[in-house]
This record gives structure tokens, sequence and C-alpha cells, in this order.
């Protein structure tokens, strides 16, 4: 089976919503296989939003993921990155659609609740460096 890392992202632990996004992954078939509240360092959330250096909001980014703490999930299950990508919703909470957690939950996209890996390749690198050693 597939693994994915999500993040319940700062916002989505102070507005109490841990709950809602574990029950809608369980729901939706996935299995938990690792889960961690803590607040990142700049340098880890840095590494994690790598590709997104060059980008005018990074500095925004960084600020906001290590605000407070976050809660970090490995899933796993048939299709885990296609399927915790589609049950999020697109990054723009406005423009997720409805019955997603981004388009039921979220309206700005700086405070969309919710990471999840968006390739293999991604999905690899993101569980080492939350959950380094972990066993598969
Ligand atoms: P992640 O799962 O968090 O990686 O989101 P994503 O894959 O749907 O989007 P992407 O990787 O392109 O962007 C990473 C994060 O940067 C998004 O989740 C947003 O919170 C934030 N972001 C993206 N675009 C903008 C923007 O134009 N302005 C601001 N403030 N934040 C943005
Ligand atoms: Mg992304």
């Amino acid at each position: 089976a597939e693994r994915t890392l999500v993040l319940v992202k700062p916002d989505g632990v102070s507005r109490g919503l841990v709950g809602e996004v574990i029950s809608r992954l369980e729901r939706k078939g996935l299995t938990l296989v690792a889960a961690e509240l803590r607040t990142l360092e700049k340098a880890t959330a840095e590494t994690h939003y790598g590709e997104h250096a060059s980008k005018p909001f990074f500095g925004e980014l960084v600020e906001f993921i290590t605000s407070g703490p976050l809660v970090a999930l490995v899933v796993e299950g048939p299709r885990a990155i296609e399927g915790t990508r589609g049950l999020m919703g697109v990054t723009d909470p406005v423009k997720a659609v409805p019955g997603s957690i981004r388009g039921d939950y979220a309206l700005e996209i700086g405070q969309n609740l919710v990471h999840g890996s968006d390739s293999p390749e991604s999905a690899a690198r993101e569980i080492d460096l939350f959950f380094p050693g972990l066993k598969g």
C-alpha cells in the first residue's frame, strides 16, 4: 500500500479540527501509521516547503507553519497520495469543492488547514523529514 504525509496545519489545531480531519481520512479507508503533535523549527519548515523558496509568499508560509503546533500524520492505503489530495480539495479553499476539507472549512489560501504530499517522491522525502526511521 502507498503512504503519504498529512499535516493538520496550525490553523486546524487552533480551530479544533484535528479530529475532523483524522475522521475523514479514516472514513475514506486510510490507516494511520504515525501521528505526532509538534511545533516546527524554522529550518524544518524551510526544508519541507523548499520547492517554494523563491515564491513571494515563502516568508509568510514559513511564518505560518511554525506559528504553533501542527499534527503530522502518515497514512496508508491504496492510492493514498491521490486519495488524500482529493479529500483535501484544491489549494485555494474558495475554489475547493464543498465536501472537501478545504472546501468545507477554510477561506484563505494561506490558512488552508491541511497539507498532503503531492507525489510519491514528495511523500518519501516528507515522511523521512517528519518521521525518520519509520518502518515500512
Ligand atoms: P500543501 O499541501 O500545503 O503543499 O498545499 P498545496 O500542495 O495544495 O499547494 P502548494 O504546494 O502549491 O503551496 C503550498 C502552500 O503555500 C499552500 O498550501 C498555501 O497555504 C500556500 N500558498 C500557495 N499559494 C499561495 C499564495 O499565493 N499566497 C499565500 N499566502 N500562500 C500561498
Ligand atoms: Mg504542496
